[in-house]
């Protein structure tokens, strides 16, 4: 169906991949930087890695399945040299793993070596084509080998004296021909250092740097070399030369751009001293949540300032009904947006999968405000929730933390998050900041209804007192590594909570599973009576988010119910919850008292920081968990 967006997306084709590209063309040795950026990507998928790089007339190609590592291993038994070309990490949905499938691929002539990010749908129809009319031969299954085969194709028999010139069309050719998605680069071994990008539906930067100029499909892999950034558009050819670029569209018009100045470092991307990238974002948290409000709390006014809404007051306070949409750790803070909002502002809050969302049909009123939540802002069911609201014409907003990314672009307005590159793959940092915004959300709309200005006061002041209360309960990662090492030998765990505390829960068990591989699940903690309760014995512990809150009595009780089972059982809880749990709970976690919708910032940081541990203590991958992927652009 074509739209405002172009045909339909749709990515049911094997292989699907979500991958990383670099680029470079310069007058560096190419192979280490990119495979340097190559590493900086490998969140982004992990299943095999390649480079090409142009020495003389020779393109020399490494590729293999496996991480990073072994194409380094590669790379090292046998260096590539050339100043400048093109690199790839794959994350394969379904298809297979091998050597054959990783990127490069090239086309027929052998002169073309090509590294793509999305989905040719019609692969099949043109893989046929080329084959009956050009008699092509090909080596891979895949979707990427036909679009280097198509580029070579319309390249041999267009004329034009200037071989940039000659392949810029035959891509800009190719493409118009191309239902699906991509971020492409590639390179072609008579054509003097030179490259080209194109994105569409796949994110795609230009780094420009002074006599060398990059492509990455996230600044991360870059910024060691340039704080310079081009964001480019769906539809965006770029012609990259060591000391210039040329931006142009798929339609064959000149393109605006605007270099962006990027706001982190290299120092921002890299581990520090932490052994884990996961432990150092759970240890930014302090921070990243300082970040999420800079500059959005107004004292004065005892309300939040979030002028990237892009709204007016009065249009605002029309709102009547809010839908929050996003998937994995960005629906579980969805969830605590919802108690957040309803409670600040009292607007009906419906919060849905993203992927659920975008094909069914919700009844949504006018005054409907829909926020679609992703931390990379390239999660194609949220992009496809968002899609589908701005189709029906609701106003949509997004809470992304990448800046640029296509989320952030297509959405009417929003808020960033600010909290710098999530690097590893489970989500830490991202939610608190999340929930964060939720609340500045829900403040300022309950201003603008029944909150007074004392009770709006008051939430500034709990909002404020957040990063230093995280400080202290990052100091809790050693009693929390001990309590990690009594539990596991576990099989699985069971997580439950209340109210705001039942999405952590959620997000407890969620980190457990995707980093130590062990069974969880979550819970409201009275659902426990309802079924669950049938799976509780020795041998299974269960997790309690209980902070002394309004539902503390009721937590205590579904504790017992536990402890009458002689299920073990592990509390998270404040003020005077240790004290009455004392001979009840086998280990007891103690966090400063926190205002109830404040807590899920406080709670979520010792379940990340309880799965952390026992992911080390297991012997797990933590930065990169098997079968997953950082930003999921496929469906
Ligand atoms: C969990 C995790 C995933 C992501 C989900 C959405 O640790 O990382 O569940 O939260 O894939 O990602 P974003 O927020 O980038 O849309």
């Amino acid at each position: 169906m074509a739209g405002r967006y172009g045909p339909e997306i749709c990515y049911n084709l094997p292989p699907k991949i979500m991958c990383g590209i670099v680029g470079y063309v310069g007058r560096a040795e190419a192979a280490p930087i990119l495979l340097d950026g190559l590493r900086r990507l490998e969140y982004r998928g992990y299943d095999s890695a390649g480079v090409a790089i142009v020495n003389g007339k020779q393109i020399e190609t490494r590729k293999c399945a496996g991480r990073i590592a072994n194409l380094a291993k590669l790379m090292t038994e046998k260096p590539p040299s050339g100043q400048y070309g093109i690199s790839h990490t794959r994350w394969a949905t379904h298809g297979k793993v091998t050597d054959e499938n990783a990127h490069p691929h090239f086309d027929q002539s052998g002169k073309i070596a090509l590294v793509h990010n999305g989905v040719i749908e019609n692969y099949a129809a043109l893989r046929e084509q080329l084959e009956r009319e050009g008699g092509h031969q090909f080596t891979s299954d895949t979707d990427t080998e036909v679009l280097a085969h198509l580029i070579g194709s319309i390249y041999e028999q267009i004329d034009g004296a200037d071989s940039k010139a000659r392949l810029v069309n035959a891509t800009r050719a190719a493409l118009k021909q191309v239902i699906g998605t991509y971020g492409i680069a590639l390179v072609h071994s008579d054509i003097k250092e030179f490259m080209i990008g194109a994105r569409r539906g796949s994110p795609l930067v230009l780094g420009v740097g002074k006599d060398e100029n990059f492509l990455a499909s996230d600044v991360s892999a870059i910024v060691a070399h340039t704080r310079d950034a081009v964001y480019l558009n769906d539809f965006d050819i770029v012609a990259v030369s060591r000391d210039k670029f040329e931006i142009s569209s798929v339609a064959g018009e000149s393109g605006n751009y605007q270099i962006s100045k990027v706001e982190f470092g290299a120092e921002d991307v890299s581990k520090g001293d932490f052994p884990h990238y996961m432990l150092k974002e759970i240890f930014e948290q302090p921070n990243s949540v300082r970040d999420a409000m800079r500059g959005r709390l107004n004292t004065e006014e005892c309300t939040a300032k979030l002028g990237g809404l892009n709204m007016t007051a009065g249009e605002l306070r029309d709102v009547s009904r809010v839908v929050l949409t996003g998937c994995g750790t960005a629906l579980h803070a969805a969830l605590v947006g919802e108690y957040l909002i309803e409670q600040l502002a009292n607007i009906p809050v419906e919060v849905e999968y993203a992927s659920e969302f975008r094909h069914r049909n919700t009844p949504m009123s006018g005054n409907t405000l829909v926020f679609a939540i992703s931390q990379s802002g390239e999660t194609a069911d949220t992009l496809g929730a968002l899609r589908e609201s701005q189709r029906k014409g609701f106003r949509t907003l997004g809470i992304c933390n990448n800046v640029a990314s296509t989320i952030a672009r297509e959405s009417d307005g929003g808020v960033y998050m600010h909290a710098g590159p999530e690097i590893g793959v489970a989500a830490t940092k991202s939610f608190t900041s999340q929930v964060t915004i939720l609340a500045l959300i829900g403040l300022l709309l309950g201003r603008m209804r029944h909150l007074s200005s004392s009770q709006g006061s008051r939430i500034i002041e709990a909002l404020e007192a957040l990063p230093e209360q995280i400080e202290s309960v990052l100091k809790l990662s050693e009693q929390i590594r001990s309590i990690a090492k009594k539990y596991v030998e576990a099989e699985g765990m069971l997580f439950f909570g209340r109210q705001f505390n039942f999405p952590v829960a959620l997000e407890g068990a969620l980190k457990m599973k995707e980093i130590t591989y062990l069974f969880a699940e979550g819970h409201p903690s009275a659902e426990l009576k309802h079924g669950i309760i049938a799976l509780v014995r020795p041998d299974l512990p269960s997790i309690f988010v209980a902070p002394d809150d309004a539902v503390f009595c009721k937590n205590r009780n579904n504790i017992e119910q536990v402890k009458a089972r002689k299920g073990p059982i592990i509390v998270l809880t404040s003020g005077d919850g240790a004290k009455q749990l004392k001979g009840i709970a086998n280990d007891i976690i103690e966090i400063p008292r926190a205002p109830e919708f404040a807590t899920p910032v406080l709670t979520a940081i010792p379940l990340q920081l309880f799965a952390y541990h026992v992911a080390v203590e297991l012997g797990c991958d933590v930065d990169k968990p098997r079968n997953l992927a950082k930003s999921v652009t496929v469906e």
